[in-house]
């Protein structure tokens, strides 16, 4: 493999948005430090800043006293922590900026391809011609799962949810890949994201073949990664299946937006779970697990049955009604961290026009384009910064190439493997890095005895 050592996570560029991050090393200076006056003792404490953030653990030593723990901070999901250093995706999400290793989403998905995106958020450069091709050789020859993995698919129920299926199969490939547990072997570490990239296509599409009760069909390794997928998914009879090249590169795209994106919800539970030094199967079915939840990545199912639900562009501003009054969110609406429009919306919503001029245009596409101008014009979804996300326009896309709904996360979850295995193998080379363990704020009872039952 050409590029032996992984990008650290102290060596990549623009780690923060705020200037004090921005500043080269020279140029800080001694009041790089914040000045806290903890008023309970009147004493006063020089925190160094670095990186626009402080450390938590400086915090520990403002006490009262010398029995005091000391201070820590509260920050449910995480809003305002960084819990880890990284070079692998940047994003501003006031200017709606978005890069993987400094490449702009737009210039990737416009100019490059899934699996030399892959590369480049694992390796931290794009491939040279010979190392994408050597890149690809490896990731083509391990499509094929173990003819056990197609039994315990079998296993699952008939009308088994594809994401539930994803999630267990992924986890179950850590009972055939043993050797995976020697996480601190770099070449047995890339052997398994080999793997994982390859197959997770080969799982989700049977999966879906598993819920519709289709015989499974065997990758072809002579096709394209997305090209090799839609096979799986919709081949019947013919000897050799011919994907669309529109759908085929519409796929490939959709994959890249989806690649990465920080420290998202399973992003954080692959880093956690990994810490423990799990073997990352297990890890990344922890990732899934997290992306399935429709807050996440099961979002873009929830955006089909919501557009459906609504079914006409008259009942639009009745549902807007319903969503300013808390009684439902709108699926695809809102994000963390973009508090402006998500870039990734904005180009699925020009692969939408390739993709209809292909299968037709379909009929929601009316609805959400409504839904989202009467949105955006509205003093609720202004006030509150909420943009259609990336899960808004893409499955609409995906019901267009015939994707059943419940196996649009599955899809999402294709897309994000390498992100997923680039945050993974970046947490095991931090040298920061430690076991996941939040501390809490402990609110419940004091000591009290033990009441025997006759007398509760
Ligand atoms: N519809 C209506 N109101 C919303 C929405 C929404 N989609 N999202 C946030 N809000 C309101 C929320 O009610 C709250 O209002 P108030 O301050 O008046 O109580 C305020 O905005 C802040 O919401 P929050 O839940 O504290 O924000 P968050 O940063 O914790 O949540 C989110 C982010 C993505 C979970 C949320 O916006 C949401 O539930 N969106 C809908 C689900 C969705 O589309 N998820 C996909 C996210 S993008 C793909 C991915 O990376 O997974």
């Amino acid at each position: 493999m050409a590029h032996d050592t992984l990008v650290r996570a102290d060596e990549g560029s623009d780690p923060h948005t705020t200037e004090a991050a921005r500043k080269a090393p020279e140029a800080r200076v001694a009041n790089d430090t914040l000045t806290v006056t903890d008023n309970r003792t009147g004493k006063t404490y020089d925190i160094p800043v670095e990186n626009g953030t402080i450390r938590a653990m400086d915090l520990r030593k403002i006490k009262t006293s010398d029995a005091d723990f000391g201070l820590m901070t509260y920050d449910p999901g995480f809003a305002n922590t960084a819990h880890c250093k990284s070079a692998i995706t940047f994003i501003d999400g006031d200017k709606g900026i978005l890069r993987y290793r400094g490449y702009p989403i737009e210039q990737l998905a416009e100019q490059g391809s899934f699996l030399e995106t892959a590369y480049l958020l694992l390796y931290g450069e794009l491939p040279d011609v010979e190392q994408l091709a050597a890149w690809k050789d490896n990731i083509t020859n391990h499509t094929f799962v173990h003819e056990n993995i197609k039994k315990f698919m079998d296993g699952l129920r008939y009308d088994a949810h594809p994401m539930g299926a994803f999630v267990s199969t992924v986890a179950a490939l850590s009972t055939f890949y043993t050797d995976a547990k020697r996480i601190d072997d770099p070449s047995c570490r890339e052997h398994q994201i080999h793997r994982l990239i390859a197959k997770t296509p080969t799982i989700a599409a049977f999966a879906y073949r598993h819920m519709v009760g289709l015989p499974y069909a065997y990758p072809d390794n002579d096709l394209s990664y997305t090209g090799n997928f839609l096979n799986m998914m919709y081949r019947t009879t013919e000897q050799q299946y011919e994907p669309n090249p529109v759908l085929e590169r519409a796929l490939d795209v959709l994959f890249i937006l989806h690649a990465d994106h920080e420290q998202n919800c399973s992003a954080a539970a692959m880093r956690g779970i990994g810490s423990s030094n799990a073997d990352p199967y297990s890890a990344m079915a922890g990732a899934a697990a997290a992306l399935y939840g429709p807050l996440h990545g099961g979002a873009n199912e929830m955006v089909l049955r919501m557009l459906r639900e609504i079914g006409s562009v008259k009942e639009i501003p009745a549902y807007i009604k319903r969503v300013k009054s808390k009684e439902v969110r709108l699926m695809g609406f809102g994000h963390r961290v973009y508090k402006n429009y998500d870039p990734r919306a904005q180009i699925i919503k020009k692969v939408a026009e390739d993709v209809f001029g292909v299968t037709g245009k379909n009929p929601l596409i009316d609805i959400a384009v409504e839904l989202e101008r009467i949105a955006l014009e509205d003093e609720y979804f202004i006030s509150h910064k909420l943009y259609p996300n990336v899960d808004f326009y893409s499955g609409i896309i995906y019901e267009a190439m015939r994707f059943p709904i419940a196996i649009f996360p599955v899809l999402f979850a294709i897309g994000r493997t390498p992100g997923w295995l680039a945050q993974w193998q970046e947490m095991l080379m931090d040298p920061d890095h430690r076991i996941a363990r939040p501390r809490q704020v402990y609110l419940g009872a004091g000591e009290r005895p033990y009441v025997p039952i006759e007398k509760r």
